[in-house]
C-alpha cells in the first residue's frame, strides 16, 4: 500500500495536494520502460546518462530493468545566461568520465517541463559524436513549445502541477518520497 500524504511521517506536517503517481504505478511503468529500452537497442554500446539531481531514483530503478550490457554515468549541468536561449548556455559541472563518441547515448531525465534543460544539453551532447542520442523522461508535461528533441521513451504524461517525490524536489525537500505528489 502507498502511504497517504496526510499520514506520511516523511512530510513533517507539510501538506501535499494529492498523489499523482503511486509506488506501484511507478514501479510497473519503470519496468515497462526498461523492457522497451532493452528491445530498442539490439546492438552497440549503450551508455545510460542520468541527469542529476532529479533523475537519481528513476535512473537507479530503470537500469535494473535494462537486460543487456550498459554503462551508467551521470551529468550535472548548470544553466546560466538568458533563459530564453535554447542552446549554448549550459555548463557541465560534472562531465561523464566515459567517452560518448560512437556509443548509443540515452539521457535520463525525471521531468520535461519547459524543455530548456533538454534543448541545451542535447546540443552539448551532440558535439560528442555519439552513435545515437535519445531521451528517456519519466514525466512529460507536454507544454514545451520548442523542444528540439522529443523523448523517445516517456513514463507518464504529467499533470500541470508542481510535482515532488521520486527524485523531484522543492528546495531539495521531498526527493525521497517513493511516490509522486503535487504540492498544495
Ligand atoms: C528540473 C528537472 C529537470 C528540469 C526540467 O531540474 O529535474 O531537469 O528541471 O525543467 P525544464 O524542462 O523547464 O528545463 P532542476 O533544475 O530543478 O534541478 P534538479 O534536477 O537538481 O532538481
Amino acid at each position: 500500500m502507498t502511504a497517504t500524504t496526510s499520514a506520511d511521517p516523511r512530510l513533517s506536517g507539510r501538506a501535499l495536494r494529492r498523489v499523482a503517481f503511486d509506488e506501484e504505478t511507478i514501479a510497473s511503468r519503470v519496468a515497462e520502460l526498461g523492457a522497451e529500452i532493452t528491445n530498442a537497442y539490439p546492438d552497440g554500446e549503450l551508455l545510460v546518462l542520468g541527469l542529476l539531481k532529479g533523475s537519481f531514483i528513476f535512473l537507479s530503478d530503470l537500469v535494473r530493468h535494462i537486460v543487456r550490457p550498459i554503462q551508467v554515468d551521470f551529468l550535472v549541468a548548470a544553466s546560466y545566461g538568458d533563459a530564453t536561449v535554447s542552446s549554448g548556455t549550459v555548463r557541465l559541472l560534472y562531465d561523464p568520465e566515459t567517452t560518448l563518441e560512437g556509443k548509443h547515448i540515452l539521457l535520463v531525465e525525471d521531468i520535461v517541463d519547459s524543455g530548456r534543460t533538454l534543448n541545451r544539453l542535447m546540443t552539448v551532447l551532440e558535439e560528442r559524436a555519439p552513435r545515437s542520442l535519445e531521451i528517456c523522461a519519466l514525466l512529460h508535461k507536454r507544454i514545451a513549445i520548442e523542444l528540439n528533441h522529443d523523448p523517445k521513451f516517456v513514463g507518464f504524461d504529467a499533470p500541470h502541477e508542481f510535482l515532488v517525490g521520486y527524485g523531484l524536489d522543492h528546495a531539495e525537500n521531498f526527493r525521497h518520497l517513493p511516490y509522486i505528489a503535487s504540492l498544495q
